[in-house]
């Protein structure tokens, strides 16, 4: 579908007998084609007699060779369609040593943080899965989430000039609302090697309003009204990614909390704060060396670990 795909992507009309020639199959195969794309990837593509095909929104595809050729090294894994970008790294993980980046098109199945879903339309925003090893022990992973936060929001402000707030402990705001999530899986035994592997998500060019996002949402697109090339933002993102986690490896959360506490978007506000069954309410008073939150809770300072954060309300008591 990728090489139909490569040939509407300029948004223009396409006849019928001229995308079966430069594929090399029938009128009748083309129009099969068609349909799977707009089946199996949500893609609308309008068909007028006498005129062709064309995609109704010019479509910007991943480029692999020009992220590849940035990081050499690196193995790099695109891919068209597939049900979860962590999914497909695990499971690359069993075959493949890392570092490796796994991106996709589209996610069938993309997973959000406490078994929500990741809304993840084709060719529209970034769907990356980095798998990083863990060798220096398991206090490698203290505040990860909260770095790779850093390196998203670094990304944003090279692309677009916006300097993206973060939410404890790892979701990227603009204007309060979501821009990018990261979900972290640790894969195999923490007493041997093991590897974490860091699912990150940003809505870049997605405009439509889609029901099934149960939080407030922005992209890039949105925000800056131009379309933004993906793949650029990709090549940064995991430049950044690759410069953080190595401070992490290195010198830890630690040196790196003063920035994050700068970009704190809730520093001083009010919230509760979920851990099960469980609600704390307390004064949000910045973050500790291991990423942990500090909450002032009847005038005394308690830190945590985990759990979902929502602003109190001036009415809540
Ligand atoms: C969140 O809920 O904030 C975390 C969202 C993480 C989404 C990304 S998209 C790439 C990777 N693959 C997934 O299935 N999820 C993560």
């Amino acid at each position: 579908m990728r090489d139909l795909l490569m040939l509407l992507a300029d948004g223009g009309f396409h006849s019928g007998s001229d995308l079966g020639r430069q594929l090399g199959v029938s009128r009748a195969a083309v129009w099969k084609r068609i349909q799977r794309v707009t089946e199996e990837l949500g893609i609308s593509v309008q068909s007028v007699p006498g005129k062709g095909y064309r995609l109704t929104q010019p479509l910007q595809l991943l480029n692999h060779d020009v992220i590849q050729r940035v990081f050499p090294a690196l193995p790099i894994y695109i891919y068209e369609s597939i049900g979860s970008t962590n999914d497909q790294a695990k499971q690359l993980l069993s075959e493949h040593s890392a570092p490796m980046a796994v991106l996709a098109e589209h996610q069938t199945q993309g997973k959000g943080r406490r078994g929500r879903e990741w809304v993840s339309p084709f060719a529209q925003n970034l769907y990356l899965s980095y798998v990083w090893p863990i060798t220096e022990g398991l206090n490698q992973i203290d505040g990860l989430s909260l770095v790779v936060g850093l390196a998203v929001t670094k990304a944003v402000k090279k692309i677009t000039g916006i300097s993206a707030p973060l939410k404890w402990p790892n979701d990227v705001l603009i204007n309060e609302r979501k821009v990018a999530g990261i979900l972290l899986e640790l894969m195999g035994d923490p007493v041997e090697l093991c590897h974490v592997v860091i699912g990150i998500g940003v809505n870049l060019n997605m405009l439509d309003s889609f029901n099934s996002i149960d939080q407030e949402w922005t992209s890039l697109s949105k925000e800056t009204g131009s379309v933004i090339d993906r793949t650029l933002f990709a090549q940064v993102l995991i430049e950044e990614l690759d410069g953080y986690l190595e401070k992490q490896k290195n010198h830890g959360f630690a040196s790196m909390r003063a920035e994050w506490l700068a970009l704190h978007a809730w520093q001083g506000r009010n919230a509760l704060l979920q851990i099960g069954n469980n609600t704390v309410s307390g004064q949000i008073v910045g973050v500790g060396d291991k990423g942990e939150l500090c909450l002032l809770v009847e005038g005394e300072e308690r830190r945590y670990l985990g759990g979902e954060l929502s602003l109190r309300l001036q009415h809540d008591s």
